[in-house]
């Protein structure tokens, strides 16, 4: 089995160094071959996502990805900058699914923001669509308005849109995890606004009556992440579009304890899958050796459940980061008092240690 490992910018080299250790540590013979790619592809070959690194990635079993991006990009060409990268490898790889588990770990209920009570025992399931709407809709650029409020201003657009075989796919794969879980979907949208999104309820609304063992409700992004923070344990599987899904993500990283807790699962209909944290390359804690290493660890725990047939190892690594946890072990974004405060390494080390 063969994985392309691109750890990208910032943190992204740190963390993913600690999950390559703790795959090595499970002695599966996986073959893993590593490629820049973001600023560092940008770096090395002139383009944040180097054909070598793509042809790398598609025909790996699976990718590891870290994180992209650096401020120091932020004035290049958009095609040129390190986003592009992680964009491009969605939709070269048909990567439209994407599993953004949000579970709190009873060790770090204290960790979050919130309140112990709203979060310990959370477990929800945000499904995100990833490769359609506004992420990926054209036309979109800049020109000079020939209506609106300001005619003959500058102005920039983009397009928001979703075809029926786009939400209908991704609505089947949210049925189909609530069926494993405790059968409740909750489709997040913008319907009251936005055409796209009525189109999207109507379509999740058809495809749930083929899962009448299923319950689906409805609801508005803007009350979402108002519930999401008030009672998060009321959602199970959360199903939503791109741009809605980037942002919910982010806000249920911190029902976890802290976004370096929250793994990723980009999926496509092959089961080809790419497994990033869903943060970001965290430019202000870059090359401090303090960025958490447990999401892209759970993370390659995610590959091994999904794209490397290996659910045993996936176990054993979820249960070696609870261990971790257990001991008291923290890097500085879930660190409490009482608790010890380790870095990145140290943190990567324990939870090899703890498989064995
Ligand atoms: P970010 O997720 O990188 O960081 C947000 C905050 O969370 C920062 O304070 C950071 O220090 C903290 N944080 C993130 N991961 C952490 C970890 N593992 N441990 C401890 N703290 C952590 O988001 P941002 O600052 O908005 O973006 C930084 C760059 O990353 C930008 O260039 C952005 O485009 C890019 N980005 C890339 C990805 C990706 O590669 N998939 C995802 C999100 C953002
Ligand atoms: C994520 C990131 C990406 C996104 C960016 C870096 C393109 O925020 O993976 O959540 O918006 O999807
Ligand atoms: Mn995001």
């Amino acid at each position: 089995m063969k994985i392309a490992v691109l750890p990208g910018d910032g943190i992204g080299t740190e963390i993913v160094a600690e999950a390559v250790k703790v795959l090595n540590a499970l002695d599966l013979g996986l073959e893993m071959e590593q490629a820049p790619v973001g600023g560092a592809g940008y770096e090395a070959s002139g383009h944040p996502l180097p054909p070598a690194t793509l042809k790398l990635a598609k025909e790996a079993d699976a990718v590891l990805f870290g994180a992209v991006g650096d401020w120091k990009y932020d004035t290049l060409d958009r095609p040129l900058r390190p986003e592009q990268a992680i964009l491009g490898l969605r939709k070269e790889l048909g990567l439209f699914a994407n599993f953004r588990p949000a579970i709190c770990y009873e060790q770090l209920v204290g960790a979050s923001s919130l309140k112990p009570e709203l979060i310990a025992g959370l477990d929800i399931l945000i499904i995100r669509e990833l490769t359609g709407d506004i992420y990926f809709g054209q036309p979109r650029g800049r020109r000079t308005a020939t209506d609106g409020h300001f005619p003959g201003a500058e102005e920039a657009f983009d397009t928001m849109r979703y075809s029926r075989p786009e939400i209908e796919r991704i609505a089947h794969v949210a049925f189909q995890a609530a069926q494993k879980r405790s059968k409740r979907v909750t489709s997040v949208d913008k319907a009251n606004v936005l055409e796209t999104f009525q189109f999207w309820k109507d379509v999740v609304t058809e495809v749930g009556k083929q899962y009448p063992d299923v319950a689906l409700d409805h609801m508005y992004v803007d009350n979402a992440a108002m519930q999401l923070v008030k009672a998060p344990k009321k959602f199970d599987v959360v199903v939503t579009g791109n741009m809605f899904g980037d942002i919910l993500s982010d806000e249920a990283a911190m029902l976890t304890g802290s976004i370096g807790m929250l793994p990723s699962a980009s999926l496509n209909d092959k089961k080809q899958g790419l497994y990033e944290p869903s943060h970001g390359s965290a430019p202000d804690i870059a090359g401090k050796g303090i960025a958490n290493p447990l999401a892209t660890i759970l993370s390659a725990a995610m590959m091994l459940r999904f794209s490397l047939a290996q659910p045993e190892a996936a176990d054993r690594v979820e249960n070696a980061v609870k261990a971790v946890l257990a001991e008291g072990l923290r890097t500085p974004d879930i660190y409490s008092e009482g608790t010890t405060k380790v870095g990145t390494r140290e943190m990567g080390e324990a939870v090899v240690k703890a498989l064995k």
